[in-house]
């Protein structure tokens, strides 16, 4: 039984879709979000998720198997919809019986969402606007998750606090819909579950948890960042629509603006063309936070981090962060007056 009653009773519709004690996801962060740290996740009552990231159905196939073999409780895999073996790497989810799979990086391409609840997974998809938020609901998604620009990672234009106000009075009554970006505390996990939230998704406040395998460097980092050092990247081609991703300032960053025009060339002699040109852009960021994650590489590589990066100031283990933010949101709903 839990101690944080009133959490457990607003969390209920999410944990009840996950199969976890909290509604609480840590998401998938390319690199950081392989067996270890999701398996502490699942273990310590959260939800867990692989990040599939670049991996072939090959590597996909072992993560889960080394997960499973970690994990006492469920776990789902994020799947990058442009990954040109999309198909195969749900096909490898349907052999593990993965119960739970989130596509992320765009509109889900046709026949995905279908292929994923054909072998019995639930589908998560992430959420931009209220519109393709509903659309996406039509098309068969069972969850999603609304994530404002504050995230680290890549990010789209609006705020959470916005995407909140415009997407749960309307959805989140008869949908599941987790919030997403710059969650730090248990406070605010509080208010976006008074909102209608059925849960929550975090990822700058797990990345250097205890068992991640971050390298300590990379750690150190964050736990030297404020707030204001997790940019966002800056356009510099109008051409060339790049997703912004918010990282913390380094050599790296300044990097993306050389790489940006160095591909807005080829692009101009025609020898890439559009698709390309934006594959190329996405295996520089997941070159960048390899080396940034695993060699410890923290003036070249990228850090990818959050704006609540500043609430992250030590190593922790899983378990003890999850159980400040419940206690967080579990006392903030203690202070609320009886209806
Ligand atoms: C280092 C890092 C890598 C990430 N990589 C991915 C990824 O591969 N796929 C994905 O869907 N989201 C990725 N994200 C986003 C997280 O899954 C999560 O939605 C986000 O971190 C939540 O916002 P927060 O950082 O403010 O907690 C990444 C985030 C970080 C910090």
């Amino acid at each position: 039984m839990s101690h944080f009653l009133k959490t457990s009773a607003l969390m209920q519709r999410g944990t009840a879709f996950l199969g976890s004690e909290y509604a609480i996801l840590c998401g998938a962060m390319s690199w950081v979000s392989e067996r270890n740290l999701v398996a502490a996740i699942s273990n310590a009552g959260g939800f867990g998720v692989i990040a599939c990231g670049a991996m072939t159905p090959e590597l996909l196939d072992g993560e889960i198997t080394g997960t499973k073999a970690l994990a006492r409780k469920p776990f789902g895999v994020n799947l990058i919809t442009m990954h040109p073996q999309l198909f195969e790497l749900i096909g490898v989810c349907a052999k593990h019986k993965v119960g739970h799979v989130v596509l992320a990086g765009g509109i889900p391409p046709k026949g995905s969402v279908e292929a994923i609840r054909e072998l019995g997974a639930k589908v998560i998809c992430f959420a931009p606007t209220l519109a393709l938020g509903k659309k996406l609901l039509r098309s068969g998604a069972d969850a999603l998750v609304i994530e404002g620009m504050e995230a680290g990672g890549h990010i789209g234009p609006v705020s959470t606090s916005v995407l909140a106000q415009e997407i749960l009075p309307e959805l989140a009554e008869d949908n599941l819909i987790f919030v997403a970006g710059g969650i730090g505390r248990g406070e605010v996990i509080a208010s976006y579950l008074e909102m209608g939230a059925c849960g929550v998704q975090l990822g700058t406040r797990f990345a250097c948890a205890t068992e991640s395998i971050a390298h300590p460097d990379f750690k150190k980092a964050f736990f030297r960042a404020n707030a204001r050092d997790a940019i966002a990247s800056v356009q510099v081609d109008p051409r060339l629509p790049v997703i912004p991703v918010r990282a913390l300032k380094n050599k790296g960053t300044e990097e993306f603006t050389a790489k940006q025009i160095e591909v807005g060339k080829l692009l101009d002699q025609g020898s890439v063309d559009m698709g390309e040109a934006q594959l190329r852009i996405e295996h520089f960021w997941a070159g960048a936070l390899r080396r940034a994650v695993i060699d410890g590489d923290v003036e070249n590589g990228s850090l990818m981090a959050g704006q609540s990066v500043g609430m992250v100031t030590k190593e922790e283990p899983v378990a003890e962060i999850m159980a400040a933010l419940m206690a967080e949101c579990e006392a903030a709903l203690a202070t609320r007056k009886a209806a």
